[in-house]
């Protein structure tokens, strides 16, 4: 395994110069579009890591797999009044879907989904921020994982057509606490800067049935994590979900700080990231290195 994570290293920084890094937020437009990592947990702990696999990023949407986990944790199946199961067919920053639907987004991981989330953990948790920030830290074993502030303060100061979908929410009386208090623990949520191997590591509770290695304990029941390994597959890679099922097909969330975590259910966790997008905003290298680890791994993911 090490020799094939070494492998896709090389083979996908010569991806590097295609795709553009996100300027939307310019804390991430600063970002080295010329780096790479790639990191690999297996169920029985292992880790294998390659390139830029330690360097700490902005997690960006992959937040929203932590936000959904603990947010379904507190409220079961009746978060789905909230928010609905299905891919959108649209760019995860959309407006145009809800008001046409009354405020209830498509699916918890566009941004208009995980907003709802963050209010439902608002109404759930003092500070939902530290929360996810403490989760995290304890589902990876790394207690140095901090939220980027610059990453906050630079989403906090653009933060208008979040808080446009944000308000038209609340206005269908789908957002309950204050529309500002949401979205700071939204946002600073997408500014947690995490590795590869800390996101391998930490979201490996995914592929064992919802038990967190780190932690050594049973985080979510294995039916959950089934759940959310479905959503995940439908519409963790927006409007590419069924492209990127054809060429991996595998559960996965991706971030526009370039990261993206892929689920082998029973067997291993594997992280990428390179920070330059494509026009779906999902990270060109790292879908590439996920893609040559699928047709290498072949049958043995099944
Ligand atoms: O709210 C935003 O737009 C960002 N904090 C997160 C967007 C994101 O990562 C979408 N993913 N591809």
């Amino acid at each position: 395994m090490q020799q094939l994570v070494d492998e896709i290293n090389e083979r996908a920084r010569a991806k590097f110069g295609t795709g553009r890094v996100a300027d939307y937020i310019p804390a991430l437009a600063e970002q080295n579009a010329n780096k790479f990592g790639i990191a690999v947990c297996t169920n029985d702990g292992q880790v294998y890591a390659a390139g830029d696999a330690r360097d700490a990023f902005s997690v960006q949407s992959i937040a929203k797999v932590f936000l959904l986990t603990l947010s379904l944790r507190v409220y079961q199946d009746t978060l789905w009044e909230r928010v609905g199961l299905n891919p959108s067919g649209m760019p995860f920053n959309s407006l145009t879907q809800l008001e046409a639907e009354r405020g209830k987004p498509r699916n918890p991981f566009i941004n208009a989904g995980a907003i709802v989330v963050a209010d439902r953990l608002v109404s759930a948790f003092a500070t939902p921020s530290k929360h996810i920030r403490d989760v995290a830290r304890r589902l990876s074993g790394n207690e140095s994982i901090l939220i980027d502030a610059r990453v906050l303060e630079s989403e906090w100061q653009h933060r208008s057509r979040n808080a446009a979908m944000a308000y038209l929410m609340k206005a269908f009386g789908n957002i309950d606490n204050d529309v500002d208090q949401v979205l700071h623990s939204y946002f600073s949520c997408c500014s947690l800067a995490m590795s590869c191997v800390d996101l391998a590591i930490a979201l490996n509770y995914l592929a064992a049935d919802g038990h967190a290695q780190a932690m050594g304990e049973q985080f979510i029941a294995a039916d959950l994590a089934r759940r959310i390994n479905s959503i995940m597959f439908t519409c963790g890679m927006y409007d590419a979900a069924g492209d990127f099922a054809y060429r991996v097909g595998l559960p996965a969330k991706s971030g526009v700080g370039g990261g993206i975590i892929a689920i082998v259910p029973g067997k291993m966790t594997v992280c990428a990231w390179s920070p330059a997008l494509d026009e779906n905003g999902n990270s060109v290298a790292a879908q590439y290195a996920l893609e040559l680890l699928a047709n290498e791994m072949g049958c043995e993911f099944g």
